[in-house]
């Protein structure tokens, strides 16, 4: 599965991008939330979800790269978001923002960043819906893949696979044709994907191009 994020994309025309996510065949839309404080940039808030969520039937994947998210949930499921990722380093409270995610009827997940093992979020492992391994540290699109991330998705597989866990793999940063299929060998269920995305024209042909490298059918 892949999600395109909106961040590789022109924010003023972004009826537009999604659609162009849509007709992609991508599952997803990414949405990147910054609030300059978590991470340097800013990017936009609710109200940007809230005005795209008429405009798209795409799954709507809010990732939260802001501080203390506990404050921000209920507006962020007010504007139409349908699965909630919060960052592991960003809340002293991370069971209750999960648990806030999940009472409001919308898929939780949970981001780490490179420094953070995934040993740091082993309690809250059976309780998720969704894990995001970010393969750059956040803040920025079009930064490089930082491959020695590769490890943890490896490490969140086997231990879904041991325990009979159901959480989806997700990771975000730098990812593209060079290591999508070595990702996926390694149990990734979601790709995020801004630069490598947006800057292909046929984007259709793309995502078809990622399934055949994933496939191993690649010409
Ligand atoms: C980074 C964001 C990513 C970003 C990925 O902080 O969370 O979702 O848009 O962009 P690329 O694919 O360009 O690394
Ligand atoms: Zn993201």
């Amino acid at each position: 599965m892949y999600a395109p994020s909106i961040l590789g994309g022109d924010f003023s025309r972004a009826g537009e991008e999604l659609r162009a996510i849509a007709s992609s065949g991508a599952d997803y839309a990414h949405f990147d939330v910054m609030d300059g404080s978590f991470v340097p940039e800013i990017t936009f808030g609710a109200k940007f979800i809230e005005d795209c969520r008429p405009l798209s039937d795409l799954i709507f994947d809010v990732h939260l790269m802001i501080d203390n998210p506990e404050r921000h949930i209920e507006r962020f499921v007010k504007a139409g978001s349908d699965r909630i990722t919060v960052h592991a380093e960003a809340t002293n409270h991370i069971w209750r923002v999960l648990a806030m995610i999940k009472e409001a009827g919308k898929e939780a997940g949970i981001a780490i960043n490179p420094g953070t093992p995934v040993s740091f979020i082993e309690p809250v492992l059976p309780f998720v819906d969704y894990i995001l391994v970010m393969t750059v540290n956040p803040g920025y699109g079009g930064q490089r893949f930082i491959s020695h991330m590769m490890s943890k998705i490896a490490d969140l597989d086997s231990r879904r696979t041991e325990n009979g866990w159901s959480y989806l793999i997700g990771a975000d940063g730098g990812i593209g044709k060079k290591n999508i299929k070595d990702l996926y060998d390694t149990g990734l269920d979601l790709a995020v994907m801004g630069s490598s995305f947006f800057s292909e024209d046929d984007k259709a042909s793309y995502i078809k191009e990622l399934d055949a490298v994933i496939n191993g059918s690649a010409s």
